[in-house]
């Protein structure tokens, strides 16, 4: 059997991650001790994807409780630290979802030490229910996808950007296990190459045949008949179903609506924001202009150039054909599906 890919792991008091920066060259845990080291790997990107940022948030908080114990007011303590953990990165909303659920279930308890369990405790059980979600959104995505065809993906949405086996690449796996006859194109997603290095490693380690493509391919492969179904994951998805994930996602959708092929977002409800009316709302993160000027540690434009590097977009909710989560599939009035399958 296959060894399934975990990218948080807690092993001896410590948060062990996977570091994405260095595949697929290198399989290499980092041991994080402290919870300033892990909102600093957030942002680095050592550790990415909307519910994977989630879990090691809801880690770091046990981290967190530990430094907080050694102060006069361990809750006062604790509540500056999941400030700081929540500004790691702006857009996914996994992870203040994650902070603020730890926060409340910390501050219920009377001392730090019964805190600390909780947390720890809590921490476990969302990084196994994220798994268990994801193979459950797997199971809806595999009947709402057309049974035979080309499938497009964007970013990374697997193993390595959730707790395991993902949502959008999820419900890949989840259909080449059903045995669908799909064959998988797979953005290569600058500027980061979520999709080079990450999906196309994940893919390779399942045995699922695949073929990396540039992200400007993608109209060809529509306009070509390659392309039956796009399918992508989420940050943020606005209570009327606007969702905001790795920029050239809005792209892909536009061009999906023009070729009139299906669009689908798979994403748990967690990353459904139900306090945001929509998408307009949504802070897009502005990341640092070497990852455009530069590819792979080689410069590619003059040193000193301008940059415009948004890490995600919006895309309407009338682009989506429907929003695949652990509760079902929601489909068009997304304002009314979405609160019907709300927790
Ligand atoms: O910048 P990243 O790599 O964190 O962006 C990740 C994405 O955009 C994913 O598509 C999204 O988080 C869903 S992951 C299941």
């Amino acid at each position: 059997m296959r060894a399934e890919i975990r990218p948080i792991r807690w092993q001896d008091n410590q948060l062990l991650l996977l570091d994405q920066r260095r595949l697929p060259a290198e399989e290499i845990y980092l041991e994080l001790a402290d919870y300033r080291s892990a909102g600093q790997a957030i942002t680095d990107m050592v550790v990415r994807g909307a519910p994977a940022i989630g879990i090691t948030a809801a880690y770091a908080m046990v981290l967190a409780i530990d430094g907080a114990a050694q102060q006069a007011d361990w809750q006062a303590a604790l509540a500056h630290a999941a400030e700081e953990l929540r500004a790691a990165r702006p857009t996914a909303v996994n992870l203040a979802w994650a902070i603020d659920r730890q926060l409340e279930l910390a501050c219920a308890q009377s001392s730090a030490a019964a805190a600390r369990a909780v947390l720890l405790q809590a921490a476990h059980a969302l990084l196994a229910q994220d798994i268990a979600d994801n193979q459950r959104m797997g199971r809806y995505g595999v009947e709402a996808l057309p049974e035979h065809g080309g499938i497009l993906t964007h970013c990374n949405t697997g193993s390595l950007a959730t707790g395991g086996y993902g949502t959008a690449l999820g419900v890949i796996r989840a259909g080449f296990a059903a045995g669908r006859d799909w064959q998988i194109y797979a953005d290569e997603t600058r500027p980061w190459l979520q999709g080079a290095r990450l999906t196309a490693w994940e893919l390779q380690k399942e045995g699922i045949p695949f073929s990396l493509n540039v992200d400007a391919a993608a109209g060809h492969l529509m306009a070509t008949g390659k392309i039956q179904a796009v399918i992508v994951g989420a940050d943020r998805i606005a209570a009327n179903g606007d969702a905001a994930n790795k920029i050239g996602t809005y792209s892909l959708a536009v061009l999906a609506h023009y070729h009139q092929i299906p669009f689908f977002v798979a994403a748990p409800l967690s990353t459904v924001d139900f306090a945001m009316p929509e998408g307009s709302e949504i802070v897009i993160e502005e990341r640092a202009a070497d990852e455009v000027r530069r590819c792979g540690g080689q410069q590619m434009s003059p040193a000193e150039v301008a940059v415009c590097n948004p890490a995600f977009d919006v895309t309407p909710a009338s682009l989506i054909a429907g929003i695949i989560t652990e509760r079902g599939v929601a489909r068009a009035p997304y304002t009314q599906a979405l609160a019907r399958l709300r927790p």
